[in-house]
């Protein structure tokens, strides 16, 4: 694709300026796309209710178009012209999750273009909880189609020094908005049937989740490594979150963990590769070489919000393996686990013990 003049622009998050939130709202209304923050990761806006405009998101990311894509509002009125109907158990959620990291899968109306939901007959929908995201998409007065603002393939933008790596040139506008705050996505939740299932793990979690409701299971497909379930979250599908390297997980009781680890970076050097160690704070003193801090193990959320960043810094220090350390999967856990296995393409070893 040729290279598009990206415009940078840096707002603050605790006051967005409303001229610049202005500009911005006014490419989105042109048609064109811009990269922007909200609680979970960074996020590729365009507006929702044009193909045109959509198809930049997909050429910009280099996106799988059977990928569909979560539609942004700021007020919930907003849904009233994207869903057919509205299911009651919808309606607790959105009072009580949003805004925050939800996204609920609709029946769409015929004026949600195909494009933005990869041909499905659903939509996916939230309101991110965060003060520049909410401001944009109000002054823009658009529905904003927002996939993760990485290269297809790529780790989350969790910084908007990522977003600047893989998309300068390729979209029309990126704001600077710092960090973004949880560091994984948006829990994705279908509430068709009688149970809601989660079909993508992520900031709301499970347990969250059975604050209003009695049973909440995972998509089979998330829970099984059987290659041949369909997982009903289209993106589940695709390889994700990939480092450059080759990545194996290690799961088990913390010191199963680090031993493990070691005897295998000493294989892995022994071959000639470059190894790099993901460790937790607890475990840090017991490696050596190219150690990355991830977070503390009794902390979930401090890994959440380092897992997407430290993934790219190993990319940066070329390393050929990457060693990680697994978490519980609970809380946060889940949701954390699920992007770790996906980086490594599912290549778990359970190191016994409990963690
Ligand atoms: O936190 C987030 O959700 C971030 C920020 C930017 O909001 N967005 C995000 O979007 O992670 P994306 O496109 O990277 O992931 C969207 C996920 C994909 O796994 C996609 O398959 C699923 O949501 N999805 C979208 N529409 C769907 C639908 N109608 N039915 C089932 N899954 C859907
Ligand atoms: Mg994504």
């Amino acid at each position: 694709m040729g290279r598009v003049n990206t415009e940078i622009i840096k707002i603050s998050k605790y006051n967005p300026e409303k001229r610049k939130i202005n500009k911005a709202a006014t490419v989105l209304q042109n048609g064109g796309t811009v990269a922007f923050p909200t609680e979970t990761v960074y996020g590729l806006g365009a507006n929702a209710l044009s193909s045109t405009a959509v198809e930049g998101i997909f050429r910009a990311k280099g996106r799988p178009k059977d990928n569909p894509l979560i539609v942004h509002i700021s007020d919930i009125s907003q849904i009233d012209n994207l869903v057919e109907s509205i299911p009651l158990k919808s309606l607790e959620l959105m009072e009580r999750f949003w805004p925050g990291p939800l996204t609920i899968i609709f029946n769409k109306r015929e004026n949600v273009p195909n494009i933005v939901t990869g041909g499905l007959s659903t939509v996916a929908i939230r309101m991110p909880n965060h003060k520049i995201a909410l401001e944009l998409i109000r002054a823009a007065g658009l529905p904003i189609a927002a996939p993760s603002a990485n290269a297809s393939g790529k780790p989350s933008p969790t910084h908007v020094n990522h977003v600047i790596e893989d998309m300068n040139g390729r979209v029309n506008m990126i704001i600077d908005g710092g960090i973004t705050g949880i560091g994984v996505e948006s829990t994705v939740l279908d509430v068709s049937g009688d149970i809601p299932i989660i079909l993508r793990p992520g900031g709301v979690t499970k347990e969250d989740l059975l604050e209003v409701f009695t049973k909440v299971e995972y998509d089979l497909a998330l829970e099984s490594n059987n290659e041949n379930m369909i997982p009903k979250s289209p993106g589940q599908k695709y390889r994700h979150y990939s480092p450059n390297a080759k990545m194996v997980v290690f799961q088990g009781e913390a010191d199963n963990v680090s031993n493990a680890i070691n005897e295998s970076a000493k294989e892995y050097s022994h071959k000639g590769m470059k190894v790099g160690i993901m460790a937790t704070e607890q475990n840090r003193d017991k490696y050596q070489g190219n150690v990355i801090v991830i977070g503390d193990r009794e902390n979930p959320e401090s890994i959440a919000g380092n897992l997407f960043r430290t993934l790219r810094e190993f990319d940066k220090m070329a390393v050929d393996i990457i060693l990680a350390e697994g978490i519980k999967e609970d809380g946060i856990g889940k949701a954390i686990m699920n992007r770790m296995k996906k980086a490594a393409s599912d290549n778990v070893i359970v190191t016994g013990g409990t963690q």
